[in-house]
């Protein structure tokens, strides 16, 4: 019996949190192969407790959305992409792959099976999907596991910093959510674990999230949480982080390229300094769950830099929010693959 039913969400101030919808799909790896995979009926997993998840970090997951469009049908965003990136995490923590075909049929499926979850066009809220995969059975040295759980579950979701388009204050922390070599760029279980306590410091001070800087040297701006961060130069060039300790974001690839192809700007990945803020006219975090958070202040031990207002969202920053979310919602026409839509 479900705790909510969907007919009684009230979707305009729904959170970013878990509500069970009652349908998960779920594929097992075991003798070098995994199972055809299915839809089950329970948020729970029974798994040994010696499981490698449990104890040594095989974790990897991934984060996309389902959004309602104004007709009323389901469309998925770069679910392909997804599935790459996923393939890369668990190759970097030595873990089973779920396949790429296998993998957007899932989501295809998982999505058909709960599109009463799907919440309305212009609801401000969407459909949040997520995969991860589980290395799990009787392990205990050090070791990767010889069996896998590949599943996912989906929930309805509002904006994951509350209050919508508008712009935040973020705190640079002194923590590292990565090493320079290690799993930064895969999104693996243990990275979030690491940058917890960050997020914690900033969020008990008033601010919404942690910015975190390079590990190797502490002088260049890497991620923003749970997010990739850009910037507007004041000769309007968009830039951001490039590193090989940031998570490759799905949506700052796509910003990339609707920056350059629609909007006819120059947009690069390079070096950002933290020494270079106060040169940027307008800033913002960028990824499936922030959507685009314009980045109000930045404070950095006594510096506060402040990005186009405090209040207010920047005008590039505003549409390249239309762009995206207009894409994404089917308002505006994609490029060429980068929306499927779920046939319900
Ligand atoms: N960086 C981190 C650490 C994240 O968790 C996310 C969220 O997925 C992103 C960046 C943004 O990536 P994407 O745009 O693919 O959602
Ligand atoms: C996403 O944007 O999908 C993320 O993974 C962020 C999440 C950790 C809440």
């Amino acid at each position: 019996m479900l705790e909510i039913a969907p007919e009684t969400i009230q979707w305009e101030t729904l959170d970013f949190g878990y509500i069970d919808t009652g349908k998960s799909f779920r594929a097992y790896y075991k003798d070098g192969q995994w199972s055809e995979g299915e839809i089950e009926a329970s948020k729970h997993i029974s798994i040994s407790e010696a499981s490698p998840v449990f104890h040594y970090g095989q974790a990897c997951f991934e984060g996309l959305k389902a959004y309602r469009t104004k007709k009323g049908e389901i469309q998925l965003f770069r679910p392909d992409q997804n599935a790459d990136r996923m393939i890369a995490s668990a190759e970097r923590l030595l873990m089973a792959p779920y396949p790429k075909e296998a993998f957007i049929k899932a989501v295809h499926e998982i999505v058909k099976a709960n599109a009463e979850w799907v919440p309305p066009y212009e609801s401000g809220a969407t459909l949040y999907i997520r995969p991860f995969l589980i290395g799990v059975g009787d392990v205990v040295g050090v070791k990767p596991a010889e069996e896998y759980i590949f599943a996912i579950f989906v929930t309805p979701v509002g904006p994951y910093f509350k209050g919508g388009l508008q712009p935040f204050k973020f705190l640079i922390s002194d923590f590292d959510r990565a090493a320079p070599n290690g799993t930064g760029a895969a999104k693996v279980g243990g990275n979030y674990a690491a940058g917890n306590i960050a997020s914690k410091i900033a969020k008990d001070n008033g601010y919404a999230d942690a910015i975190f800087l390079d590990p190797a040297t502490k002088t260049k701006i890497e991620e923003v949480g749970a997010a990739n961060f850009f910037a507007i130069t004041k000769d309007k060039q968009l830039v951001t982080p490039k590193s090989p300790s940031i998570l490759p974001s799905i949506t700052k690839y796509s910003l990339l390229e609707i920056a350059r192809e629609r909007l006819g700007m120059e947009a690069i990945e390079t070096d950002v300094y933290v020494t270079d803020l106060a040169e940027f006219s307008e800033a913002g975090a960028m990824g499936t769950a922030a959507v685009i958070s314009p980045i109000g202040s930045i404070t950095y031990g006594e510096e506060i830099y402040v990005f186009h207002s405090e209040t207010e969202v920047g005008p590039i920053t505003r549409r390249l929010y239309d762009e995206l979310v207009g894409i994404q919602f089917g308002d505006v026409e994609a490029p060429e693959g980068w929306v499927q839509k779920v046939e319900c």
